[in-house]
């Protein structure tokens, strides 16, 4: 099966490194106007110098915090007047926040807002903004990144991001049921464990080298995921293929779940 997206516009959000860079790269060598975002702008300049594009795919960089809603309204406004309007939202800004496992009873009310503001409200922000662009062309697809975590168990032990990504699916399936009847679509992945970003490596090191065995033997196919294998599956849901699918969760993670 051939995806290829030209002449749509993308927008993602964490699209700096890791996963978010790897759904970008997806895009843009498959004929997309990509707008990567992100706080880390250094790291998107370096995206935007090194990655391929092809068949007319484009990459434009802008700086996003999706925890701000001045910031959301006034960039997603300007790069709608700059291209027509998105076809695609992806979302990804998230994270533990360099946050590790601590007793419930330590977990401070600023940390736990700090996870929730970019896991749960970013996506509610930059949904809000996109969604009246896609109802004028009824038509979008609205992906977001949640993790295993949500539906279960996170292997991080971070309280604030199990309830976080769990809570982002709720937003998805709200979202899925309400803008369905506009053409919108909206779906969300749930990625296994990847070594994209310091707080994920650190979390790595922190099994030492028998709970990696342990953990790469646990995982049915036998490999940790790449971000390419979470880019595929959001290809997929944006593209035309996934037109009958909303609300929907696919687990990406090597396994049933
Ligand atoms: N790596 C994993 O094992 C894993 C597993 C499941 C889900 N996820 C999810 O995948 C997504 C991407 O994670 P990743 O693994 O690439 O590493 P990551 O957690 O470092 O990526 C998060 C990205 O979001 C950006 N970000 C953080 N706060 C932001 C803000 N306020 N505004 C805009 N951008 C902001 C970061 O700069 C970074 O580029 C996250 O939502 C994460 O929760 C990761």
């Amino acid at each position: 099966m051939d995806i290829y997206f030209e002449g749509r516009t993308v927008l993602v959000t964490g699209a700096a490194r890791g996963i978010g860079r790897g759904i970008v790269e997806g895009f843009a060598s498959r004929g997309a106007k990509v707008y990567a975002t992100d706080i880390l702008e250094a790291e998107l300049a370096e995206l935007k110098a090194s990655s391929r594009v092809a068949r007319g795919g484009e990459i434009a960089v802008r700086r996003l915090n999706v925890t701000d809603p001045d910031d959301v309204s006034t960039c997603i406004r300007d790069m709608e007047a700059e291209s027509g309007g998105f076809d695609v939202l992806v979302h990804v800004a998230g994270g533990v926040r360099g946050q590790a496992r601590k007793p419930v009873e330590q977990v401070t009310p600023h940390e736990w807002d700090d996870i929730y503001d970019v896991n749960v409200r970013g996506a509610f922000l930059v949904a809000r903004a996109v969604v009246p662009g896609m109802k004028a062309r009824r038509s979008g697809k609205i992906v977001m990144i949640s993790s295993g975590a949500g539906l279960g168990i996170s292997l991080t032990g971070i309280q604030a991001y199990a309830s976080a990504k769990a809570g982002q699916l709720g937003l998805m399936q709200q979202l899925g049921y309400e803008l369905g009847p506009f053409g919108i679509n909206v779906n969300a992945i749930a990625p296994g464990f990847l070594r994209t970003s310091p707080d994920y490596e650190r979390q790595w090191a922190s099994y030492g080298p028998e709970g990696q065995k342990a953990m790469i033997e646990s995982i049915p196919l036998r490999r940790l995921g790449e971000p390419q294998d979470i880019a595929h599956a959001v290809l997929f849901l944006a593209s035309d293929y996934a037109s009958w699918i909303t609300g929907q969760v696919l687990p990406v993670s090597g396994g049933p779940n």
